[in-house]
């Protein structure tokens, strides 16, 4: 006990040494990277600090009742510090549920390879004391719901009533289905425009957040950081998984315009990435995780191109869709014309419907081996359009597992 006394004064002795204020969580935390064996939680403090998260199984035992899992934030072997903080936790079990609590440490004094001094610990078990919540994926679910919002553009208020029975009504994840913001100018603009709302609705309920990007994603002095807070499983921009029934592609958009745009400033490498996209997706259609789901749901921010598109919607026609056309897809959602659409004319080249969702309302998928039942919600909580896909492979269904 006397030495624990003597750790606690010394330690306070340092941050006041020091002149350092002690850490605190500042944005966060929000839950990505959801997969069937773990999760990444996200969060940044007021100072630098170095990271951990702690997990305990949903069991109704007291976090407290034992030591528990320490997952910290590492890169190459090594704990990170700084003020953006992404901790993955693995090794967990497919649909299950475990609490977790974010814990840091401020970096009091750092002197290089000489000396580095921690301060005190500080974990969101002081300003909460329920632990936040996470379930992994889990394919053998028989019914899934999530839900989609996109082209808020940083309007928060429209984000919150949009958002505000998610705690309630849990779905399995909210899809931001890309141009949350109109430019990321700087970090704080993400947590400004939606991400704090985001995580105050969503992180208490345990409900993740997948994201794709849009092109107004693409701009501004901080953009090239987006994947450092929305990390994705490839490490790219695109990405997919499977949760229930559904296999989900989070396909990236890329620009609206060429990239030699003078609007880009000569900055824009969108067609060479489409392109190294489209390899990456003609492979994932082919996987056997993929043509096992009974359905295929593809998230894009903007629509596969018309005779009067811009260059961006034309190229994803031409790149994307024809490897889609041959790999069953069931829905495309897509965003980007701030107004409702429902295309099934075949007038976007697709074999598939695309359903484009307004920049106000949100759109609730739910979707069990069967089919899809997709509802736009305005943010009055009324229903304002719906439509039922059924399975496109009803022969083969329950399921197309071996
Ligand atoms: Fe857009």
């Amino acid at each position: 006990m006397k030495r624990f006394l003597f750790l606690c004064a010394a330690s306070l002795l340092a941050a006041a040494a020091c002149g350092q204020p002690s850490v605190r969580i500042a944005h966060g935390p929000y839950l990505q990277q959801v997969s069937e064996d773990g999760f990444t939680v996200v969060w940044t403090t007021t100072v630098d600090a170095a990271a951990w998260v702690e997990v305990a199984p949903d069991d109704g035992t007291h976090f407290y009742a034992e030591e528990r899992p320490k997952y910290y934030d590492t890169h190459i072997g090594k704990r990170r510090t700084g003020q953006l903080h992404r901790v993955r936790v693995g090794g967990l079990r497919p649909g299950t549920t475990y609490r977790y609590r974010i814990m840091q440490q401020a970096v009091l004094r750092d002197e290089g390879n000489k000396r580095v001094i921690l301060g005190e610990g500080y974990g969101s078990d002081i300003l909460k004391h329920e632990p936040y919540r996470a379930t992994t994926l889990d394919p053998s679910r028989e019914r899934i719901e999530c839900w989609v919002v996109n082209d808020i553009h940083g309007r928060d208020s429209i984000l919150r009533q949009l958002l505000a029975d998610a705690p309630e009504r849990r779905p399995d994840f909210v899809c931001f289905n890309g141009d949350m913001l109109t430019q990321i100018e700087s970090v704080s603009e993400l947590f400004d425009g939606y991400l704090d709302t985001a995580a105050e609705l969503l992180s208490p309920a345990g409900i993740p957040i997948f994201a794709t990007r849009g092109n107004h994603e693409n701009r501004g002095s901080a953009s090239h950081r987006y994947l450092d807070y929305f990390p994705t499983p490839t490490g790219e921009a695109y990405y997919a998984f499977r949760q229930g029934p559904v296999f989900f592609l989070m396909l990236d958009c890329g620009e609206d315009k060429p990239d030699s745009d003078i609007r880009y400033y000569g900055l824009a490498a969108t067609d060479a990435y489409r392109a190294q996209e489209a390899e990456w997706l003609r492979q994932v259609v082919a996987s056997d995780a993929y043509r096992e789901a009974p359905l295929h749901v593809v998230f894009l921010h903007m629509v596969p191109g018309g005779k009067s598109s811009w260059h961006g919607e034309q190229e994803i026609r031409r790149l994307f869709v024809p490897i889609l056309n041959e790999a069953e897809v069931d829905v495309m959602l897509c965003g980007h014309y701030h107004r409702y659409g429902w295309i099934d004319d075949g007038s976007r080249g697709t074999n598939f419907p695309i359903l484009i969702n307004s920049n106000r309302d949100k759109l609730v998928v739910k979707a069990d081996r069967r089919g899809i039942d997709l509802e736009v919600i305005d943010p009055a909580g009324t229903t304002l359009k719906r439509h039922r896909i059924d399975s496109r492979s009803a022969d083969t269904a329950p399921d197309r597992r071996p």
